[in-house]
């Protein structure tokens, strides 16, 4: 009989045993559930719940049964639906009336909003250094090839050119936010609801600031009913893990364009690229493409998490045990591409020619032929104007910007001098970008000793 089934006359359907077994998912959460319990059974005691003999036996038998299962030696019954049931099962079984006191003063409701906050704190901890490493890497490649210019995009035309090293800089930047999202979720997530019960809260003294420091929470949920019901944090969660995902696939996509034919502009370490079963010659920035890929079941992660609290009622509802699959699969996918990220990164080979190549063509430099022209006296928008003339004149004769001579430059823009002519080099249009945040040599390796210092 289930450890709830007194007043029921008839055994569980079988198909219904299936729909609500969550043991083959969460499982994982164990050591989170046994550690909520050892706290539990601590203050039981402490308070004169329970028999102090009671809660000795009870802790040591939990560290038996943790044994058991890191040993694989645990035997999970489906029949007993999850994880909370398989082990005080077991301790009633071993242990008889003193495991059954374990549950006094608890319900599974505030015992599995207990156990996921326990196992996420811990995942993003974890998911923080990886995030970290990431950055680290993209830190160290910029460092590495501190001096390669390619043209900056917009629209996917070219614009402006860019060192290599403040391009990967920019994603160090949007990595940090990340982090701190991360860490922001962290501290709302660190709240323990153990006490709240089913959802009223208990008829027994518990001594809740006792559990909350044995597992490392920083305080106590005020409301019983919000903590059971409460998954905001799983869903803050996911939503960082999202934006994480979401700047991997904008990464993904300028490593693809910079490693595709078209661009030639950066080779990858085969480690990092799989093959074509019909096309010899074919070396494919899978890793990339994958990184690109598994964003897209992140954010339906997050997705799911989001449709399946928005209809529901206070307080605890049996569908809220649908949310560990996703929140289970969020955290799983970022950080496997998390962890094959950082070594694709490092794994970067830059092919300096082609990018100085494609940034040297003389059209990145309009910009800067216009800003002299504003350097020397003439208003913004009457300099756009008439290189904007210029730039059409070229393409009427099928000149290249830096072809012409300054007569040919004056039809356009009488007020052109001989200076004019050397603007159209990529390094000088960079080394012109001397404020903060811009894309000077000097910026740039401002932001790289910054970043070294902040990731040491
Ligand atoms: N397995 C359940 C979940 O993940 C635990 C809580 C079950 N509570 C209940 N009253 N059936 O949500």
């Amino acid at each position: 009989m289930a450890l709830w089934g007194a007043r029921f006359s008839s055994d569980t359907n079988e198909l219904l045993a299936k729909l609500s077994e969550s043991i083959s998912f969460d499982q994982r959460l164990y050591a989170q559930d046994i550690a909520g319990s050892i706290a539990h059974v601590k203050m039981l005691a402490k308070q004169s719940i329970i028999p102090k003999e009671d809660a000795k036996q009870i802790i040591a038998e939990l560290g038996t049964i943790k044994a058991e299962i890191e040993a694989g030696d645990f035997e999970f019954k489906e029949s007993l639906e999850d994880i909370h049931m398989n082990i005080e099962s077991r301790l009633i079984e071993r242990l008889g009336d003193a495991g059954a006191r374990v549950h006094t003063g608890r319900s599974r409701n505030d015992q599995i909003a207990t156990d996921i906050r326990l196992y996420l704190r811990d995942e993003i901890s974890e998911i923080k250094i990886l995030l970290s490493a990431l950055q680290k890497s993209l830190v160290t490649v910029a460092d590495a090839d501190d001096q390669a210019i390619l043209p900056g995009f917009t629209h996917l035309q070219h614009a402006q050119p860019v060192l290599f090293a403040h391009h990967l800089l920019a994603y160090v930047e949007m990595f940090s936010r990340d982090m701190g999202r991360l860490e922001d979720c962290a501290k709302r997530m660190n709240v323990s609801p153990l006490g709240a019960g089913a959802m009223a809260g208990s008829t027994f003294p518990m001594d809740r600031e006792f559990v909350a420091k044995e597992l490392g929470f920083d305080s106590v949920s005020q409301n019983s009913m919000d903590a059971v019901s409460d998954r905001d944090f799983a869903v803050e969660l996911l939503s960082a893990l999202s934006l994480i995902m979401l700047h991997i696939s904008r990464l993904s996509e300028d490593i693809i364009f910079w490693k595709s034919q078209e661009a030639s502009f950066i080779d990858l370490g085969d480690a990092f690229c799989t093959g074509s079963s019909i096309m010899p010659q074919k070396k494919n920035p899978d890793t990339a493409e994958l990184g690109r890929g598994k964003a897209a079941r992140v954010f339906a992660d997050l997705n799911a998490l989001l449709i399946l609290m928005k209809g529901l009622p206070m307080c605890y509802n049996r569908d809220m045990q649908e949310d560990k699959e996703p929140v289970f699969d969020a955290v799983d996918t970022t950080k496997l591409v998390l962890a094959t990220f950082a070594p694709m990164i490092e794994s970067i080979e830059i092919n300096q020619a082609n990018m100085a190549t494609a940034s040297s063509e003389p059209a990145l430099m309009a910009t800067d032929l216009a800003e002299w022209l504003v350097k020397d006296g003439m208003p913004f928008r009457t300099a756009h104007h008439r290189v904007g003339s210029l730039v059409a004149w070229c393409n009427e004769n099928s000149l290249a910007l830096d072809a012409v001579s300054l007569e040919q430059m004056q039809i356009s823009i009488p007020e052109a001098k001989a200076e004019c002519l050397d603007l159209f080099s990529a390094e000088n249009s960079v080394k012109l970008r001397d404020i903060t945040g811009g894309t000077a040599p000097k910026q740039v390796r401002k932001q790289i000793d910054y970043w070294k210092k902040q990731l040491k």
